[in-house]
């Protein structure tokens, strides 16, 4: 099976985290999002484990909640010992309404409002990712009438492509987050923010990408900072005590898909921050990391059940879901890879080859193409793999879908954390 979570019970139904799915689906209908706790709990330790046997736990690790926002991941990775990245007004509310210690919470967003900076300045987060100059001007004025002073990071572009074979240290020039290194626009913004009497620099953030399968492109992001950390201290004289690299490290969506665990990731990441900064005799800086995917993706799936299969002799077989592009755009979005699996016959071999469409009125809504699936007939529960980042976070309401339910599986038992919107819930806004 995809991940070691995953196995199968002599009645051959898929079992994740010791719960039969069949039953899942049974009693909580479908489309249903199963998250697998442990999983979740265990991943968290392995990063803060790495953290405290390589870097002497002068970290923090903070949960990149775009991957999967909901009160109770928030207190699940905050009992853990993580934090939080939010990146919008909407993620900073729940992480707070979940009882998230502000101080632990990054804040993120290229394009914040004045509204969700005042919200970050009143509850005291930790640390502003600032991304852009007129938001450390806006930044300023709200932290001064409001009688604080904002502890900020400043987001660099580092410079490099990790999302090409061999990854390059040019072209990332062209993105619309933070500020570049090459042309000189990130130390002037560095000059910039150390003179806002109401912001305090506690120092710099880059992130490289996601789904990124490889260790080099992150090490060589830690070299990059760090190097750029001492021409700082050279240049101006500022010593920056903290560096926020990211998330990123990649998850298996396929059993082809062979992605460096995050552990060595963050080892290798953290053997380059050390030796450069020996290198340079700089201070040690506070590390912090967000992976959002590599804790929860491969924690997830998706069961739905089959409403009707159609064969399109010599062209396709269409197998049709209850749910599709608005709990899963992903494929719709990114032709991403999926596996999946019938759940009532998960012992029997994949032997057909299908399209796995969804309801929406849209060509473009399918979980994916060329997928080997078992035998599907109408009523099977089809279960989609490692779905737990990215979907419900970027679930819609085309066609006026409801959002679909999500249970938490714990040692075989299930819980309902965010609960099926009813049609009530879809007019709740309208006029
Ligand atoms: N930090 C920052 C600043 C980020 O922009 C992201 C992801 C993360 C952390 C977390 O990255 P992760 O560890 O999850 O790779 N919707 C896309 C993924 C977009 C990721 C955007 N930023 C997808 O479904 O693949």
């Amino acid at each position: 099976m995809l991940t070691p979570n995953l196995t199968v019970s002599p009645d051959g139904h898929l079992m994740i985290g010791g719960a039969d799915t069949v039953a899942l689906a049974k009693t909580h209908g479908t489309p249903l999002y199963v998250m697998d706790e442990n999983m979740i709990r265990e991943n968290c330790r392995g990063y803060g484990n790495v953290i405290a046997e390589e870097y002497g736990g002068n970290g923090l690790i903070c949960f990149a909640s775009k991957a999967l926002s909901c009160k109770e991941l928030y207190r699940i990775v905050d009992s853990e010992g993580l934090g939080a990245d939010v990146v919008s007004g909407g993620e900073l509310y729940t992480a707070l309404k979940a009882g998230m210690p502000a101080e632990k919470i990054v804040m993120h967003g290229n394009s914040k409002t004045n509204t969700e900076l005042q919200m970050a300045v009143t509850h005291g987060v930790g640390r502003i990712v600032c991304d852009n100059l007129p938001e450390l001007e806006r930044l300023d004025r709200i932290a001064e009438k409001s009688g604080r002073i904002a502890n900020i990071m400043l987001r660099i572009k580092p410079g490099i492509d990790a999302h090409t074979h061999d990854f390059v240290k040019t072209g990332q020039i062209d993105s619309k987050f933070g500020f570049a290194l090459e042309t000189g626009e990130a130390m002037a913004a560095v000059k910039a923010a150390s003179l806002y009497p109401n912001l305090h620099l506690l120092g710099l953030h880059c992130h490289i990408g996601s789904q990124i399968l490889d260790t080099e492109p992150f090490a060589e992001a830690g070299r990059v900072m760090v190097q750029f950390m001492d021409k700082i201290r050279d240049e101006i004289g500022l010593t920056l005590t903290e560096l926020n690299l990211g998330g990123g490290p990649g998850i298996r969506y396929t059993e082809e898909d062979d992605p460096k665990p995050f552990g060595e990731i963050v080892r290798a990441i953290l053997a380059a921050v050390k030796e450069s900064c020996e290198r340079a005799d700089y201070p040690k800086p506070f590390i912090l990391f967000e992976p959002g995917r590599s804790i929860v993706g491969g924690a997830g799936l998706t069961l739905y059940t089959v409403m009707a299969k159609k064969v399109i002799p010599n062209i396709r077989t269409y197998v049709l879901i209850d749910g599709g592009m608005c709990d899963n755009p992903r494929y719709a979005l990114y032709h991403s890879r999926y596996e999946a699996v019938i759940a009532n016959k998960a012992a029997e071999p994949r032997t057909e080859t299908v399209t796995i469409g969804g309801q929406c009125c849209e060509s473009g809504d399918l979980i994916g193409e060329d997928m080997p699936l078992q035998t599907a007939e109408c009523g099977d529960t089809v279960a989609v793999l490692a779905t737990g980042a990215y979907n419900y976070s970027m679930a819609s309401h085309y066609n006026r879908n409801p959002n679909a339910e999500m249970v938490m599986v714990r040692d075989g038992e299930a819980r309902t954390v965010i609960r099926r919107e009813t049609y009530e819930d879809i007019i709740r806004c309208d006029i």
